[in-house]
């Protein structure tokens, strides 16, 4: 089994729908792939209602996500960490024990070499455009790491 989390800072915008769309492309009988948060505001909220519907629209369910926050033991458990932007890197590599635990750290649109800025935007304080350009942005990373990972 090969493992993956997807991380964000609050685990109900971004993470989610990188999560949803990842585990919508992987056969789950060999991929484990969760998602978690920096920071401990929500924890076991559901996803916010905006990712929940642009998911939705595209086919995707991610309503039964429950938050959590990231924890140390989760250098353990997962094979490779992607991370949506250089705030949540910088918070899960300072809990980083070692170079195998950092070297599973990445931003997840390094894997795009189409785009040159490598962040997510959080679409937390915008309106429902932002969360739109967040799942394309996301579909595009998760396409290509499905196609790493299978291959
Ligand atoms: P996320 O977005 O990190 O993509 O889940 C945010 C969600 C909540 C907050 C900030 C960002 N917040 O400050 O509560």
């Amino acid at each position: 089994m090969t493992s993956i989390l997807m991380v964000c800072l609050g685990n109900i915008c971004r993470s989610p729908l990188a999560h949803g769309l990842l585990e919508s492309k992987l056969p789950s009988d060999l991929f484990y792939v969760d998602s978690a948060g920096t920071a401990n505001y929500h924890i076991g909220d559901s996803p916010d209602q905006r990712s929940i519907a642009v998911a939705k629209t595209h086919g995707i369910d991610i309503s039964q996500q429950q938050v959590r926050q990231f924890k140390i033991s989760d250098f353990d458990t997962f094979d490779y960490i992607y991370v949506m932007d250089q705030s949540n890197f910088d918070n899960v590599i300072k809990l980083a024990r070692d170079t195998d635990d950092f070297a599973k750290v990445k931003l997840i649109l390094e894997v795009d070499t189409s785009t040159l800025d490598k962040h997510v935007p959080d679409p937390y304080y915008g309106g429902d455009s932002g969360f739109e350009n967040v799942f394309k942005l996301l579909d595009k990373a998760t396409s290509i790491i499905s196609q790493q990972l299978l291959s």
